[in-house]
């Protein structure tokens, strides 16, 4: 079932056009990254894609259900959440209990149902047994681990990430992949995720999105390509040009 569909979307900051053009789709069951070297408007795209900015032309589609019938439930992990403040004063279990709220309703009593969605969720990034400590307390590492977890327990059917792995080890970023890869492949639930480590997914993922700069524009557009061969072949290209100048 499609979860997102975009069609020749043009964004511009002020009057500086950052995509031109832009069509892509993700679908329930599936994983998808989202490419392009630094600045080539990857945040900018799923800004725009979630209703956060405004888009100059184009049309874009988020189903209002999931592949259920029921509401669909959106989670965004923007990039750098690790950031957040350090002072913030609750514990690491009240932040991802905070996750279920949305559902509950603040005053509702949590039950049992949501306590374990809370420890599973806390579990699946290893962070279980810090569920007492402040978040000041942490890592940026494992700031953004816990941040994860909150998104995980408030269940989502589409995940949008920005960068989720960032300043997380290897091996947690690998378990945080295959976990991502289980909930396409085994829940339904679709998933698209920022990352500047394509080879690092590539076991994990279904499908790569890569934005382009566009060589013949006069601005800094960019273009987007759904064939990943093709892509990693112009790269080469590119770089073979250079090469020989
Ligand atoms: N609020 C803003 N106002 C004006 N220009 C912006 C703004 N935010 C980003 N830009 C510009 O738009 C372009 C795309 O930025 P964006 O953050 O979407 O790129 P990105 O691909 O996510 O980069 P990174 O890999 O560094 O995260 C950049 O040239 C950036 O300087
Ligand atoms: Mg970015």
């Amino acid at each position: 079932m499609r979860y997102i569909n975009v069609e020749n979307l043009t964004f511009y900051y002020d009057r500086e056009p950052v995509l031109e053009n832009i069509s892509y789709h993700v679908d329930s069951g599936e994983f998808v990254t989202l490419t392009g070297e630094n600045g080539a408007a990857k945040s900018t795209l799923i800004k725009t894609t979630l209703g956060i900015l405004k888009p100059k032309k184009g049309k874009i589609t988020i189903s209002s259900k999931n592949n259920r019938g029921e509401k669909l439930r959106i989670a965004y992990l923007p990039q750098q959440v690790a950031s957040f403040n350090a002072g913030f004063p609750s514990s690491v279990h009240e932040f991802v209990m905070s996750g279920r709220y949305p559902r509950q309703g603040w005053f509702k009593k949590m039950g049992a149902h949501d306590l374990e969605h809370v420890k599973a969720a806390l579990d699946s990034v290893g962070m279980w047994d810090y569920r007492d400590k402040r978040i000041g307390e942490l890592s940026g590492g494992q700031k953004q681990r816990i941040a994860i977890a909150r998104m995980f327990a408030s269940d989502p059917d589409l995940f949008i990430l920005d960068e989720p792995t960032t300043g997380m080890d290897d091996v947690s970023s690998s378990d945080f992949y295959q976990l991502m890869h289980h909930a396409a492949h085994k829940h339904g639930k679709a998933v698209l995720m920022v990352t500047h480590d394509p080879e690092e997914v590539k076991d994990f993922a279904d499908r790569n999105i890569h934005l382009l700069k566009d060589k013949n524009g006069k601005f800094a557009c960019f273009d987007l390509h759904t064939d990943r061969d093709r892509v990693l072949q112009e790269e080469q290209e590119e770089l073979e040009e250079k090469a020989n100048v």
